[in-house]
């Protein structure tokens, strides 16, 4: 693996389009394949994590064909028409995937494994397991841990009080909820992003959602057509490289801006950023509009609550924008970074203290003091992909050069980050 080099850059400027959305790209396809006929998906995301989940539906019997670059058409059997696959599924590095198709398996008359990279191996899986046993899924863990063996049940409805925020797992059990005798109905301690519902809903499943509960009859899927809007994850990387870069504008059309994705935007704002919401119009039962972006002066930020949920994955690059932000930004109630792809707490407040910022790990976020000028230093991606790119927006206002082990693994959501970033005048070779 190449390690890349990062130099200071001056303004960027320019218009770009972030790549699909990897959380409705992998539902698009799962929930596609136990539709009733063929559903088309423009837009999609064609990523490492992606993937995983197309080579997983096609072990179980699922015709896919691409259409072009970015279009799909899933040929969907109905929820009992998957075969047993004759080898491990393996869901590579993707959680969603893991999680997602586990509560399509439960509900099956076969037995299957799910397996990934030891990455993905070390993640909790219990928090799917035990909603899932309480419906009648029988499946076998490693330790909490995958290699799960999924054997196939007769699921019953369940109420289950969840006990942290997690779209992975209210999916896996609404999606278990399709196959049950009963209606499901989970209550959620915080607003996590609701991508299954809506497209659930679009195939004319019977769901409801009243604030944080959310409930699903056993129902039969229609197909769906559905344009993948860009990925509000993926924009906050140039988002907050423009803001960064002084004399920066750039224009990101069409991003996803469903507000359970979008607590980054409101936590910018509070810290005065200026990006401008353009445009906003509708695709499926998603909102998407273009995003204007002017480098600003920021200030620090308090994050807790509900919109930690809303950007959970935006913290290393939130992490970025705060080291440049005048003041002292904390982060509270956010240990679920501990279980993301890496820890997240750790390795951000590790790998930014190499380039001299003033951030302090805390048992369920940091505290970062700033403005604090950066300085490149070689730095570990340790194979997150969030991490590889946050720290690659870092080294834009890093004096001297930064460089990054191993800045491939964006491919887990972000294809073409570097190009992407190049176009607009960042500094990466
Ligand atoms: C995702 C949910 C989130 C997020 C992940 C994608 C999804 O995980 O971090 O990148 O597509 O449902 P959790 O549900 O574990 O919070």
């Amino acid at each position: 693996m190449r390690p890349i080099r990062v130099s200071q850059s001056d303004r960027l400027s320019g218009e770009i389009r972030v790549p699909g959305d990897k959380s409705i790209s992998h539902r698009a396809v799962l929930l596609g394949a136990i539709g009733n006929g063929q559903s088309n998906i423009s837009g999609f995301l064609s990523c490492n994590d992606t993937l995983a989940t197309l080579a997983c539906v096609r072990s179980v019997g699922i015709e896919i064909k691409k259409q072009d670059d970015k279009s799909l058409a899933v040929y969907g059997k109905g929820r009992h028409g998957l075969v047993p696959p004759n080898a491990p599924l393996d869901c590579v590095r993707s959680g969603t995937a893991m999680r997602l198709l586990t509560g399509i398996l439960a509900g099956q008359s076969f037995t299957s494994v799910l397996t990934g990279d030891p990455q993905l191996l070390r993640r909790p899986m219990e928090r799917i397991i035990e909603p899932l046993s309480k419906m009648g899924a029988m499946i076998e863990t490693t330790d909490g841990h995958a290699p799960l063996t999924v054997h196939g049940a007769e699921l019953h409805g369940l109420a289950y009080p969840m006990p942290i925020a997690s779209a992975q797992v209210k999916s896996a059990i609404l999606i278990a909820g399709l196959f049950a005798d009963s209606p499901t109905t989970v209550l959620q301690p915080g607003p996590s992003r609701d991508h299954s519902e809506r497209m659930l809903s679009a195939m004319g499943a019977k769901v409801w959602t009243e604030g944080l509960t959310v409930m699903i009859a056993p129902s039969e899927l229609s197909p769906i057509s559905i344009d993948v809007p860009g990925d509000f994850s993926s924009a906050a990387f140039p988002i907050v490289a423009a803001l960064l870069v002084s004399g920066s504008r750039i224009m990101l059309r069409d991003v996803g801006i469903n507000p359970t994705r979008t607590g980054l935007l409101d936590v910018l704002s509070e810290m005065g950023a200026n990006v401008k919401v353009k445009s906003l119009h509708h695709t499926g039962n998603e909102p998407v509009a273009d995003l204007e972006v002017q480098s600003s002066s920021l200030h620090s930020v308090d994050i807790k609550g509900d919109t930690v949920v809303r950007m959970i994955d935006e913290f290393p690059i939130l992490a970025v924008a705060a080291t440049q932000a005048k003041g002292t930004s904390i982060v509270h109630n956010a240990t679920e970074l501990r279980v993301k792809e890496t820890d997240r707490i750790a390795t951000v407040t590790e790998e930014l203290r190499k380039l001299g910022a003033r951030i302090e790990p805390t048992t369920d976020g940091f505290i970062v003091k700033g403005p604090t000028p950066l300085h490149g230093a070689p730095v570990s991606s340790h194979g997150d992909h969030r991490l590889a790119m946050a720290l690659a927006i870092a080294g834009l206002v890093a004096d001297g050069t930064t460089q990054i082990d191993d800045v491939e693994c964006a491919n887990d959501s972000f294809p073409g980050f570097m190009e992407l970033m190049q176009k607009i005048g960042a500094r990466y070779d």
